[in-house]
């Protein structure tokens, strides 16, 4: 003990974030190591990753071009009678202050348990308008064209409690007790303005589990998001960014939020080959019918000796396809996966949230297309359904959605 390098070495052994919160506990731990070896090990641990943090301030918002984390909370609020762009100013002060201060890790404005403020575990808060904000707030004139309820499709069997509302907080981070904190916080903060509509729950695989990165199975057992528009690229930014309409909306985004009900009990039924049929992707490694890898290009236009195509025109990812990358658009789904029936039948999912400059020109024609003949048709069903407008990112010392009510 005392020697000059032993601070150092223990340091790295703690990564050079140990929390402050059990720290006696890591840190004798790790004295005794140290004693036992005397030298730093080769490869340090790692940090633990719940002290991750992603920045808030920026010029998009936090958790659409995020890595997606292993939990979400998606909350639905309806506006109360008289809020208007004064109190919505108010409230969105608010939200954002906390919710910078909560994604770094630091405890809430008036924070009822800030020990839980520690483990900021790459939190992101991502803040969205419904369509009826603009007439509350007197804007009516700012909301982007296509900002409103999808037409009915006839494979829809919406329930209110999944559908609509005027602000959407999405809250993602790789701790389900991080979320559940955020959430009680901002709850707070939304209180004088408004009551919650609905609340859904989602999740992904934990973080370490797989790599980070790889393609991850949603509850049908699918490889789900292998052709999203890969994050950071012009691709993705020419399809989910906005850069044009009204001028408060640019470097923000839209977001549609299906909840969407697999139908487990039928999909178990259904044969591996009816499966990959059905989506165009084989369960194994989720590549083409018509490729080897995940990542080959599908081949709409190979058929097979009896002349069909290989990969129906009715499958999935034939019906979802598009031409032009600027109609893309980019999935960021979690799964539910709530209480059983008392038979068992399952009650899980897609929250399907997506990501897109303009939902009338790329959303929709999707949903049209899939809604009029998709063969994955018999095994889901949208129940919930909302549509919300995302401000861009904020500097420090402004707000989100700043640009519209400021
Ligand atoms: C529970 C519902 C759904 C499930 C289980 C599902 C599953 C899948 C799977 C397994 C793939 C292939 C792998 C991939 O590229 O990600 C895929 C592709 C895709 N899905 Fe879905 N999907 C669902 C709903 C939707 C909806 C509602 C839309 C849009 C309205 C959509 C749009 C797309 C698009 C654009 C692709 C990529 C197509 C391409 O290859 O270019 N999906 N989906």
């Amino acid at each position: 003990m005392g020697t000059p390098d032993r601070p150092l070495s223990r340091r790295r052994l703690l990564g050079g974030g140990a929390l402050a919160v059990g720290g006696g506990v890591v840190g004798a731990g790790l004295t005794h190591a140290g004693a036992a070896t005397d030298t730093p090990p080769a490869t340090p641990p790692a940090q633990p990753l719940g002290t991750q943090t992603v920045p808030f301030f920026g010029a998009h918002q936090a958790g659409i071009d995020t890595p997606a984390q292993a939990h979400a909370v998606f909350l639905a609020f309806d506006l109360l009678d008289g809020v208007d762009r004064a109190a919505l100013g108010r409230m969105m002060r608010l939200l954002t202050d906390d919710a910078a201060r909560l994604t770094q890790g630091r405890p809430a404005l008036a924070d009822t348990e800030p020990e839980l403020a520690v483990v900021p575990a790459r939190l992101t808060v991502t803040f969205g308008f419904g369509p009826k904000v603009f007439a509350a707030a007197g804007v009516e004139t700012q909301r982007p064209r296509s900002l409103e309820p999808l037409p009915a499709f006839p494979i829809d069997k919406l329930q209110p409690r999944w559908t609509g509302g005027d602000l959407l907080i999405q809250i993602c981070a790789d701790d389900p007790l991080t979320v559940t904190h955020t959430q009680r916080m901002l709850i707070k903060d939304t209180r004088a303005f408004g009551r919650l509509r609905w609340t859904q729950r989602g999740f992904r695989r934990g973080r370490g589990m797989q790599d980070d990165g790889v393609t991850q199975r949603n509850v049908m057992g699918q490889l789900d998001g292998t052709r999203n528009p890969p994050l950071g690229s012009p691709v993705f930014d020419g399809a989910v960014w906005v850069d044009s309409g009204p001028r408060w909306l640019h470097g923000g985004t839209t977001v549609v939020v299906r909840r969407i009900r697999a139908e487990l009990e039928t999909w178990d039924a259904a044969d591996p080959t009816a499966k990959e049929f059905a989506v165009g992707r084989r369960l194994s490694d989720g590549a083409p019918l018509t490729g080897v890898a995940e990542h080959d290009e599908p081949d709409l236009t190979k058929t097979n000796e009896l002349g069909f195509t290989v990969i129906s025109e009715s499958a999935h990812i034939a019906r979802a396809h598009v031409r032009s990358d600027r109609q893309r658009i980019f999935r960021r789904p979690y799964n539910y996966d709530d209480a059983p029936a008392p038979d068992g039948t399952s009650d899980a999912g897609l929250i399907f949230a997506a990501y897109q400059r303009d939902i009338g020109s790329q959303f929709l024609p999707i949903q049209r297309n899939l809604a009029e003949n998709d063969l994955l048709n018999d095994w889901i069903t949208p129940i919930g359904s909302a549509v919300f407008a995302v401000p861009p990112g904020c500097r420090e010392g402004e707000w989100v959605g700043q640009s519209l009510l400021g």
